[in-house]
């Protein structure tokens, strides 16, 4: 059922948690799908329910330091990231705490977690009344184009959830950085929006390596290297557009553009918009979808990241 994030809403949302249920609910990021991640038959319905390989890791959302400590273990590193970037789109893989209560099928039976804080107070909110972290991947079939509405979650996975909390458009619109603070490399295993130069800015002692995308080990993420996809085939980088092409521009245009990312060329705003105006784009008639050329820097890397996974090979 979709509703409005209300105080009751949320008590429903929480409770429906708690009895294993499935729960779609708005982050700063995109949508995702969450279930209590210390029940092992909670989180085989969200790999059920997504069609995702079991191998693929998910990120536990917690609402308060406090709740993260109880399950990883935070080193120096690991602190100062917190610190400098939770709330927000941050998520920290840390070495997972002995006897910590949290379903192996959240890790994938590694021995490290991904651990986020959310920033909408609602949904910390929703984890605090829970009582549990939330495992939640983002609330689309697997290898799916990420959700930024409520009625994209309705649309791919309306009947999987007891409940999806629509927040509206969801303010920064690719997922969570990813970051490995369980060996001794400091890496960004996914680009998002807090990027490699915020993580300067803030931690300048912390000297970030980018992983080498890798699809042989089935761990890392983004492994699978077609992912984000819409159904139609994608094109990146056109100048020259041709007949059939579904146009979507960055900045201003030489050529009649059916969608754009931003008019003005503003990275922020197109990451915002790259997955709804992929999803409408898929829903246009025309062959293959053809993306302008996008602006790499800050975030611009996260929405690099994603549409060369959505051109991919499949
Ligand atoms: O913004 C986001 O991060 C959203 C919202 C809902 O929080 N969630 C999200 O989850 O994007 P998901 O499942 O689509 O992506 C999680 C990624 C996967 O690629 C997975 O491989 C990686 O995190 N991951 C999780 N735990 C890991 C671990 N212990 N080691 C390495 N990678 C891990
Ligand atoms: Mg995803």
């Amino acid at each position: 059922m979709r509703t409005a994030v209300t105080t009751q809403s949320l008590f429903d949302a929480a409770q429906a948690i708690r009895a294993g249920k499935l729960v779609s609910f708005p982050t700063e990021t995109v949508y995702g799908l969450g279930a209590d991640a210390t029940n092992d038959r909670a989180v085989a319905r969200i790999y059920e329910a997504k069609g995702r390989p079991s191998f693929n890791p998910l990120i536990a959302h917690i609402a308060s330091m406090a709740q993260a400590r109880t399950i990883g273990v935070f080193d120096e590193r690991a602190e100062k990231l917190a610190s400098a970037f939770w709330p927000g789109a941050l998520s920290i893989i840390v070495p997972i705490k002995e006897g910590a209560s949290i379903s192996s099928l959240v890790t994938a039976g590694l021995d490290s977690i991904a651990l986020r804080m959310p920033a909408p107070s609602p949904v910390r909110d929703l984890i605090a009344q829970a009582g549990v972290p939330i495992a939640a991947p983002s609330a689309n079939k697997s290898g799916r184009i990420s959700p930024t509405l409520a009625s994209h979650v309705e649309e791919d996975l309306g009947d999987a959830c007891a409940y999806i909390l629509d927040g509206g458009a969801c303010e920064a619109g690719v997922e969570s950085t990813i970051i490995d603070c369980a060996s001794d490399k400091l890496q960004i295993l996914r680009p998002g929006p807090v990027t490699a130069e915020m993580i300067a800015t803030h931690c300048p002692e912390l000297a970030t390596e980018k992983a080498v995308v890798n699809n042989s080990t089935p761990n890392a993420p983004g492994q699978l290297s077609s992912h984000y996809a819409p159904q139609k085939p994608v094109r990146l980088d056109v100048t020259t557009p041709q007949e059939g092409d579904i146009t979507i521009g960055f900045g201003p245009s030489s050529y009649k553009v059916d969608f754009t990312l931003s008019e003005t060329g503003d990275v922020i705003e197109a990451a915002a918009n790259l997955f709804a105006v992929l999803h409408q784009a898929d829903k246009t008639e025309g062959t293959t979808i053809a993306i302008a050329p996008i602006d790499k820097t800050g975030i611009g890397a996260a929405i690099h990241d994603r549409l060369m996974r959505a051109a991919a090979d499949r």
